[in-house]
């Protein structure tokens, strides 16, 4: 095997689930910021692309997750909305994600949304795994912050242990109920025959190292082919969200999936009517560890490689459209790359 490790590109990681569940929370944990806080209400009305070294991966999993044995960079989580009037983005997220995570509330169990993202998931055939949240409000639940699961499970009482194994084996029989064959992830063999349930609780860091070390273990097990890119290549895309920000006009939050983008680089965007081609102005990238719809503070960059969330400022991006493709031009005649992104 004589791969580069530098051309193999971070995982795209979608994070879904019903409206409450904890999304949001659990990226906040991994990222250790306070992304919650910068939310306008309860509702994340945005997704945004969080960027987790594996260095972080590592460091936050301990010995789950050793850095030798990877050569994926890390991971790149999407947050998505769970509020049922968001379908749009959350099947945005999840037909963008190599790999997804469905966040399921251990009182609460499977919802509608869950349901719905169990479709996308289906439909776009994305592998993923459940986190099984809250696992901290189970009664009598004796916390170890940031534990790794087994560790923590075998400290809580037996009632508490019998509470926790309920709620777990209902999740595992609602997958069950929509074709997908399911088990604690310990137990599972094959990743990609059987759904892993990870229990976790996003407000005590629990099972969050093996959150995390499924998630590097499935990317570099089963993934690893997928993320093998032309780095230096014209850089792919998707658009997340088409944005004002002040100083810049109109922006679009952009996930690039293979490739670079430059600061001076050429680029048709899908638009409302024909493709836009427009030139870079600036490239905005949020700093590692940090959400790109909080920051307010962009580092000015000259170029970025896939994967990454970036905000492109250009002229003319007004017409501009959310899950419209956006296609770096380089040395490629431009009739062919405007052929391209009409034809997505
Ligand atoms: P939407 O973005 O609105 O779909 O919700 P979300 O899935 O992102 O949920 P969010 O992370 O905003 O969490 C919802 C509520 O649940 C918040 O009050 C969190 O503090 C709480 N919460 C999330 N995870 C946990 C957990 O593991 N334990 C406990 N006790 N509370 C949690
Ligand atoms: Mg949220």
């Amino acid at each position: 095997d004589t791969h580069d490790p530098a051309a193999l590109r971070t995982p795209i990681v979608a994070v879904l689930g019903h409206v409450d569940h904890g999304k949001t929370s659990l990226l906040d944990k991994i990222r250790g910021s306070a992304v919650i806080e910068g939310e306008a209400g309860a509702i994340t009305q945005h997704i945004g692309a969080t960027a987790v070294p594996l260095e972080v991966v590592s460091s936050i999993a301990g010995e789950l997750v050793d850095p030798d044995d990877f050569d994926l960079p890390g991971l790149l989580f999407i947050d998505t909305p769970g509020h049922h009037s968001f379908t749009t983005l959350r099947s945005r997220g999840g037909a963008l994600a190599d790999i997804a995570i469905l966040v399921v509330d251990v009182n609460d169990g499977f919802q509608p949304q869950t349901l719905e993202a169990l479709d996308i998931l289906k439909r776009s055939q994305t592998p993923f795994i459940v986190a099984a949240n809250k696992i901290d409000t189970v009664p009598g639940w004796n916390v170890h912050e940031d534990a790794p699961i087994t560790q923590t499970y075998e400290s809580q009482s037996d009632r508490t242990r019998q509470r926790l194994d309920e709620s777990l084996y209902t999740i595992i029989g609602n997958l069950s109920d929509q074709d997908f064959s399911a088990d604690l992830y310990w137990r599972v063999q094959n990743f990609q025959r059987n759904v892993g349930v990870v229990p976790v609780s996003a407000l005590t860091g629990e099972g969050v190292p093996d959150l995390l070390a499924v998630m590097m273990g499935l990317s570099q097990r089963y993934m690893k082919e997928e993320m093998e890119i032309d780095v230096a290549g014209p850089g792919v895309g998707t658009v997340l969200e088409v944005k004002e920000e002040k100083g810049f006009g109109t922006t679009i939050d952009t996930v690039l999936y293979d490739g670079t983008i430059r600061s001076d680089d050429t680029i048709v965007v899908g638009g409302l009517n024909d493709p836009i081609v427009t030139e870079v102005r600036a490239l905005l990238q949020p700093r590692p560890l940090a959400e790109i719809r909080t920051e307010s503070r962009f580092d000015n960059v000259e170029e970025v490689g896939a994967a990454a969330g970036i905000k492109v400022a250009a002229p003319d991006l007004e017409d501009a459209m959310a899950g419209a493709p956006v296609r770096v031009v380089r040395d490629r005649p431009l009739e062919d790359v405007i052929a391209e992104v009409e034809s997505e």
